[in-house]
């Protein structure tokens, strides 16, 4: 069947680059149509990934601190896990807030096409439903918005049972007794962090020497002190070589990356967390003469594949595979699309890891700016000297700007700390404008605030740090 719509733009995917994408296509007066296989929209971010995370961060964060900060403030409590309810909780936010998808496509008079979609030659985009009916959709601008799918990791077979990746990681219908984690990266530390402290004993394996490659180097060593701290066991510097699950449980075996003898860890569960890959396979793009590179990556120059009319953005294409960042792709390429000036900074896309404390950041880092060779300036402020955080017992962590050693502009900010994925954003914005460390240190901050410590830590870029 073909749909005798012309659609301006059909885009491929429903996740937070293609929703984002087909609501400015909206708002811009083109037709558009979003195809979306899954039942709900809202894609890896809202369904399996960034939202239900939040939701069971938030919940084992409070959890923990009933059991632990609480007596310090006074409070004592006995906290008592409810799991099922915690699932729940979870389960009824990402519901409200795909349903919110679906009410802005209704308001922004987008069609979301359910079913697989497969480009089927130039202006051509054929939809498969569940129930195997296909129907062909006419587009003049195709956008490819498939986002990305887990790393398999050979020898370890995700049964999402035993062997988990972020999907089964947020619905364990049980707290796991030990859980290894494959993998220091941001998800197996969130998720980690999860049920390390609903109780589980959680190690994590990984190849590296260090945790969360990307981040600075002096953050993370902080960030992995914290964390064990919490408990965790990091084996760094080790290759996993296999898993094998049973009824009991799973067997994990690794060995050093140097050489030397392989070790067993027996576990109750396992996750699996070594990155994400695109997910292009199996999406027609031969058909219009696109081929993804060694790794799954579709080349673009500004969004634009190879073959005219069709365009691709988020996790598809190259950059930090962030919703954040696959937003941004997306409105960009669909003001292109319609003849606007769209533009991405991809300097100045954030990171965060949600764990408690949290660790955030935009800009280079240190080790960046050393291997360009740059002269910089740092300066940096503890949170043991925050108001804020001392009154609320949230000491842990630092500020650290770096700005340019002759112009004083700001080139990178880093911080781990109480709550700083909420601070980010100001630098975000003044680094935007291309602000001095000056700029951000005479820019009066409310008192007491957390924020200050943003302040502080520019103030000392030129020595005049104050509150200690
Ligand atoms: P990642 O790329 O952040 O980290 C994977 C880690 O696994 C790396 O440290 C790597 O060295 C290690 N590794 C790779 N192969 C290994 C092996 N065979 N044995 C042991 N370790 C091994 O990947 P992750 O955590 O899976 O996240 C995937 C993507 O999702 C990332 O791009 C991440 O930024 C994004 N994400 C972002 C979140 C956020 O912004 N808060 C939350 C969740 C995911």
């Amino acid at each position: 069947m073909t749909d005798t719509t012309t659609y301006d733009v059909v885009i491929i995917g429903g996740g937070p680059g293609g929703y984002n994408a087909a609501i400015r296509a909206g708002q811009l007066g083109l037709k558009a149509a979003c195809v979306e296989m899954r039942g709900t929209l809202g894609g890896t971010c809202l369904n399996v990934g960034c939202m239900p995370s939040k939701a069971l961060l938030h919940a084992s964060e409070l959890f923990a601190a009933a059991g632990s900060e609480f007596a310090t403030l006074g409070i004592e409590v006995t906290p008592k896990l409810n799991l099922l309810q915690m699932m729940k909780q979870k389960a009824d936010s990402v519901g409200q807030l795909t349903k919110g998808i679906e009410f802005l496509f209704k308001k922004n008079k987008v069609d979301w096409v359910k079913g697989r979609g497969r480009i089927a030659g130039a202006g051509k985009v054929e939809v498969t439903a569940e129930d195997g009916s296909v129907v062909t959709l006419a587009a003049k601008n195709i956008v490819i918005a498939t986002g990305s799918e887990p790393s398999p990791l050979p020898g370890v077979d995700v049964d999402q049972e035993r062997i988990v990746d972020s999907t089964g990681a947020l619905s364990l219908p049980k707290v796991p007794g030990h859980l290894v984690v494959i993998g220091a990266g941001i998800i197996g530390l969130e998720l980690g962090s999860v049920w390390r402290r609903l109780g589980a004993k959680v190690t994590v394996i990984e190849y590296l020497d260090r945790i969360t490659p990307g981040m600075d180097a002096e953050v993370a060593k902080t960030f992995q002190r914290t964390l064990t701290k919490q408990g965790f066991e990091f084996r760094l510097g080790a290759k996993v070589t296999g898993a094998k699950a049973s009824k009991k449980g799973v067997s994990v075996t690794f060995e050093p990356v140097a050489g030397g003898a392989a070790e067993t860890l027996e576990a109750d569960n396992v996750l699996l967390a070594i990155g994400r890959r695109p997910y292009t396979e199996g999406l027609g793009l031969e058909t219009v003469g696109v081929t993804p590179d060694k790794r799954g990556f579709i080349e673009t120059d500004h969004f634009r594949t190879s073959a005219p009319g069709v365009w691709a953005i988020g996790d598809a294409i190259h950059g930090p595979m962030l919703a954040h960042k696959a937003e941004e792709d997306g409105v960009a390429c669909i003001e292109i699309i319609a003849g606007k000036y769209g533009h991405v900074d991809y300097n100045l896309v954030p990171s965060v890891v949600y764990t408690a404390p949290e660790v955030a950041w935009v800009g280079k880092t240190e080790e960046q700016l050393k291997a360009e060779g740059r002269a910089y300036k740092t300066g940096k402020f503890p949170f043991t000297a925050n108001s804020r955080a001392k009154i609320n017992h949230e000491t842990e962590g630092f500020v650290k700007v770096l700005a340019d050693a002759a112009t004083d502009e700001v080139l990178g900010v880093h911080m781990i700390g109480p709550q700083v994925s909420e601070m980010v954003g100001e630098f975000c914005v003044a680094m935007t404008f291309r602000a001095a460390s000056e700029d951000i240190a005479r820019t009066c901050h409310p008192h007491p605030t957390r924020s200050e410590a943003l302040r502080q830590a520019a103030m000392g870029v030129e020595g005049w740090t104050m509150q200690a």
